[in-house]
């Protein structure tokens, strides 16, 4: 018989039915004349209880001795539970053991801190709270995708390997297919990348922007959603070196649309995690943030802060004695800062917009001040930045400027300056960090918890 996730026997199964199930052992309660078992198959937070009696084919040799860890497949007919939060137990005609763990498994039924669960990454997904973070990540997923194809966005694929640092910050990871002990030299001595693999050299990507940029100038409206990399020495709860990006990039508009674009885009995220990943929510709301429910209906429910970056200065000034970082106009914002402007004094998400332009990247469009460019930051609780986003310069002549100003090479980008060559137009968008939004929509503390295999400096295990 074709064996039933939880979820859907939760959803569809009536009492009375024969069902099969496979999953995992959490736990074993002998009575007399038989077994509770809770089974579990991560399809959703509950388990099943399986009722096991002693007269089951292999009921002293195996079913009685299973361990929590072991795996099963259960076939019974389902019956209204009379426990308490659940619906249906299954009593058990059959039981296949498919392996019985020992006793060292290292998940026992207890609880565990985040830092030893992050050492057995590839058993953690088992735990009920990486579970939840799995299925909550796919869930979002699926539903970004779906934000951008009802609103007539086009997903592009835009390329992991590139020659183009699309930051300006040097921070990026080499990719070469050269031997490293003993590299092909030029005349003066220096690594020849011209005899590696692509003739140059070559990086991981740290955005997809400017590509996207070229299929946005074609097709109107697009979107990215792939995997980042950034070599930054940032060990912090909230920097990962290998994240999941997601960047839409809009032909024709401006910043003013493209801000309202990331507020609609956050509250109707905020909205599918309450309405469509109840469950986990739920969880996350009980065991990890009392407050995660409010924030995230805050959220979905109430309009965005605006600010422009000097109005935002001009308030923080007032709270500089309890900054560890001091600011005045021209300093970049900290996450103290950033914290402190949408958790304290707004209590709800805010965009800062019209940064200083020696703090921002070279591709911001210049305001008529020449100070400033039209760069904008969504900045939501507990987590500080979540979204950076820009207008970007269409103007051929300013940008080559900036480009030189910034020390960076002007052939490095001849493809990007042609965007604004050959039917450039004003066009803007913004890169949403999805590790940071999963932060923000479970609730939970450390970024190197949201992601399957956490890649930090140190760390690339698994
Ligand atoms: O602000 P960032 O650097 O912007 C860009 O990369 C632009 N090219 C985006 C665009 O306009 N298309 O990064 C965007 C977001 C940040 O707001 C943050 O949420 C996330 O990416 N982010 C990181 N997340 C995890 N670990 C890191 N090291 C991150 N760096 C940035
Ligand atoms: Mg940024």
């Amino acid at each position: 018989m074709q064996q039933k996730s939880i979820t859907k026997i939760l959803q569809q199964g009536t009492a009375g039915s024969v069902v099969t199930l496979c999953g995992w052992v959490r736990t074993r309660r002998d009575a007399k004349t038989f077994s509770f078992i809770e089974l579990h198959d991560g399809s959703c937070m509950s388990g099943m209880q399986i009722v096991a009696d002693n007269s089951l084919p292999g009921y002293d040799d195996s079913i009685s001795k299973l361990t929590t860890g072991s795996s099963i497949c259960v076939t019974g007919s389902l019956a209204d539970s009379p426990g308490k939060g659940q619906k249906f137990e299954v009593q058990a005609t059959s039981i296949t053991v498919h392996n019985r763990a020992p006793e060292e498994y290292p998940l026992q039924k207890k609880r565990h801190t985040f830092e030893y669960l992050r050492e057995i990454a590839h058993l953690r997904p088992r735990t009920n709270s990486l579970g939840a973070i799995a299925r909550l990540r796919s869930s979002l997923s699926y539903a970004i995708h779906t934000f951008f194809q009802q609103r007539g966005f086009i997903c592009v694929h835009t390329p992991i390997i590139t020659a183009s640092d699309c930051e300006g910050a040097g921070e990026m990871f080499r990719v070469s297919a050269l031997d490293a002990h003993n590299p092909p030299r030029t005349e003066g001595g220096t690594v020849d990348f011209g005899k590696d693999f692509f003739g140059k050299e070559a990086r991981l990507t740290v955005s997809g922007q400017l590509e996207a940029e070229c299929y946005a100038l074609a097709l109107g409206k697009v979107y990215t959603f792939g995997p980042t990399f950034r070599a930054e020495n940032s060990n912090t709860s909230r920097h990962l070196a290998e994240f999941w990006m997601i960047e839409p990039e809009m032909a024709f508009y401006e910043l003013l649309q493209d801000m309202d674009l990331a507020e609609e885009f956050v509250r109707y995220l905020a909205r599918h995690a309450l309405d469509a990943c109840r469950e986990d929510i739920d969880f996350f709301n009980l065991r990890i943030e009392k407050t995660l429910i409010r924030t995230l209906e805050n959220i979905a429910d109430n309009q965005f802060v605006r600010l422009t970056y000097t109005e935002a200065i001009t308030e923080l000034e007032k709270h500089n004695e309890t900054f560890e970082y001091k600011v005045s106009w021209g300093a970049d914002l900290q996450s103290e800062h950033e914290r402190f402007l949408t958790e304290q004094v707004h209590k709800k998400p805010v965009i800062v917009y019209n940064y200083p332009k020696a703090i921002k990247a070279f591709y911001m469009k210049l305001n008529d001040d020449e100070k400033t460019v039209r760069a904008m930051d969504v900045l939501v609780p507990r987590i500080g930045e979540l979204i950076g986003g820009s207008e970007r310069e269409d103007r051929h002549d300013v940008l080559v400027n900036r480009i030189r100003a910034l020390g960076l090479d002007v052939d490095d980008y001849r493809w990007y300056l042609d965007l604004r060559k050959f039917g450039g137009a004003p066009h803007a968008g913004f890169g949403l960090g999805f590790e940071r939004l999963l932060l923000l929509m479970s609730g939970m503390q450390n970024i190197r918890d949201v992601i399957p295999f956490p890649r930090y400096p140190g760390n690339a295990e698994f």
